[in-house]
C-alpha cells in the first residue's frame, strides 16, 4: 500500500486529483469508479479546473458510482446522481451515456443491482475505484457486519450512517433507510483503489482499517488484502495510523 500524507484537505484533494489525472492521461478510456460524500469534492473541483485548462479529456472515460439511495429521484439534491452531475459530470466533456449510477427510483432495487453488476462486467471492470471511509469504517454503504463476498446489493442503512448523513437532509427522518451499493467483492475486483481520508474525526477509523485485523466489523480493513491501494490523507486523518507505523 502506498500512503501519501498531506498537510490539509486542499493538498489531499490535489494529490488525489493528480493520481486520477495520471490514470485518465495514461488510459483515456479508463473505467473510473467514483464516490460521493464530502471527502472527494475538492478532488472533483481540481479535476474540473484541469479540464478547463485543457489538461484533461473525459471524452472516452466511463464511470461507475459506488452507490445510490433507494427512493431518491436523480434530480433530488441529495441523490448521488445529482451530486455527480453537480460536482463533475456537468462540468467536463464526459458522454452522459458513459456515466453509471444505480437508479434510485426503480421498482425492483435488487434487479437494478444485478443489472449494475453486468454493466461493470461489460465495461471490463473498474480501473481505479475512488473511496471515502465512514466513521465506522464503512466503504460504499457496506456497513460493519455485512458479508464480504457480495457484489452490488441493497442494504439497510445503520443508525449511525443515517445520523451522519442527516446533515444533508432537513431532518434524520428524511434520510432514506436503504441504499444500493457495490459490495466489498465489487470493490475488491477493481484493479486499483484510491482511498481518500480527511479530518481528525476519521483518524480512529483509518487506524482500525489499516493497522487492525481484517474483519467485517471494519469493512475498509479488507483493503489490506487488495494488491494496489493508494491511501491519500491529510495529517489529521492519518495521525493515529502514522503513530502506529513509527
Ligand atoms: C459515498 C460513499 C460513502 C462515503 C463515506 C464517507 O459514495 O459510498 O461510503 O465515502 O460515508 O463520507 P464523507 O466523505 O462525507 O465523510
Amino acid at each position: 500500500m502506498k500512503i501519501y500524507m498531506t498537510e490539509d484537505y486542499q493538498t489531499m484533494s490535489r494529490k488525489a486529483a493528480n493520481i486520477l489525472s495520471a490514470q485518465i492521461i495514461l488510459k483515456p478510456n479508463s473505467v473510473l469508479g467514483l464516490a460521493t460524500g464530502s471527502t472527494p469534492i475538492g478532488m472533483y473541483k481540481q479535476l474540473v479546473i484541469w479540464y478547463e485548462k485543457g489538461d484533461l479529456d473525459f471524452a472516452q472515460i466511463k464511470t461507475v458510482n459506488l452507490d445510490e439511495y433507494v427512493g431518491l429521484e436523480p434530480t433530488h439534491e441529495q441523490s448521488y446522481r445529482y451530486f455527480m452531475q453537480n460536482n463533475l459530470f456537468d462540468h467536463v466533456n464526459i458522454n452522459p451515456a458513459n456515466t453509471n449510477v444505480p437508479d434510485g427510483l426503480v421498482a425492483d432495487p435488487q434487479a437494478e443491482c444485478d443489472w449494475y453488476n453486468q454493466v461493470i462486467r461489460k465495461l471490463g471492470g473498474i480501473d481505479i475505484q475512488v473511496l471515502g471511509m465512514g466513521h465506522n469504517g464503512h466503504i460504499g454503504f457496506n456497513e460493519p457486519g455485512n458479508a464480504f463476498e457480495l457484489e452490488t446489493h441493497v442494504v439497510d442503512l445503520s443508525e449511525r450512517t443515517i445520523q451522519a448523513n442527516a446533515r444533508f437532509f432537513a431532518s434524520a427522518d428524511e434520510v432514506p433507510r436503504q441504499a444500493m451499493t457495490m459490495g466489498i467483492k465489487s470493490i475488491m475486483m477493481a484493479k486499483k483503489i484510491l482511498m481518500l481520508v480527511s479530518g481528525e474525526d476519521k483518524a480512529e477509523a483509518v487506524w482500525k482499517a489499516f493497522a487492525g485485523p481484517v474483519t467485517p466489523q471494519v469493512p475498509a480493513s479488507i483493503l489490506q488484502l487488495h494488491p494496489y491501494v493508494t491511501l491519500v490523507g491529510d495529517k489529521a486523518a492519518l495521525s493515529k495510523l502514522m503513530e502506529e507505523k513509527q
